[in-house]
């Protein structure tokens, strides 16, 4: 069993998770819509890897025989009106979950929970990944988002974006 307070946290970041995932599909028919199939794959394969997340959050808690209570899940934002707009809201939502993770973390450290603080590490680093993969898509969107041509080779590159399962296994 583990602590009350970090189980409840555990159990909120599962939703957290499935709300990336939510909100990554979502972007991703946006860009499908506008005729970016490029951005629309990447953003695709990124709700996989957060709906990964959530089953790996799941399963940990399983795992340490905790009850686990799936709470509503937010529709995601839509209404964007330039192409800058999601990315820009990936970064976002990004910082969000890590603070999300380190709050978790901060919580299994002040009760000497190692075992959870071992299983967040794989997580610490993932966000650092995915905070860095965030802000490299608007920085070349910057580069390269006005124009056409630019545009059409970048949407080609992020085409090439394939799914590969989590390094973390429980
Ligand atoms: Fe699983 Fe990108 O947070």
């Amino acid at each position: 069993m583990l602590n009350k307070e970090v189980a409840k946290l555990l159990n909120e970041q599962v939703v957290k998770e499935f709300y990336s995932a939510y909100l990554y599909l979502d972007i991703s028919n946006y860009f499908y819509d506008e005729g970016l199939d490029g951005f629309g794959n990447w953003f695709y394969i990124q709700a996989q890897e957060e709906r990964d997340h959530a089953m790996l959050f799941n399963t940990y808690l399983r795992n340490n025989s905790e009850k686990v209570s799936l709470g509503a899940i937010d529709a995601p934002y839509k209404h964007y009106t330039n192409f800058k707009a999601p990315l820009e809201a990936t970064l976002a939502h990004e910082q969000f979950v890590t603070a999300s993770i380190h709050t978790i973390y901060e919580a299994a450290f002040a009760v000497k929970d190692f075992r959870t603080m071992q299983f967040l590490d794989w997580f610490v680093k993932e966000q650092g990944e995915e905070e860095k993969n965030a802000e490299d898509l608007i920085k070349r969107y910057d580069l390269f988002g006005s124009d056409a041509k630019s545009l059409y080779m970048l949407d080609n590159e992020l085409a090439s974006r394939v799914y590969a399962a989590p390094s973390l296994v429980l």
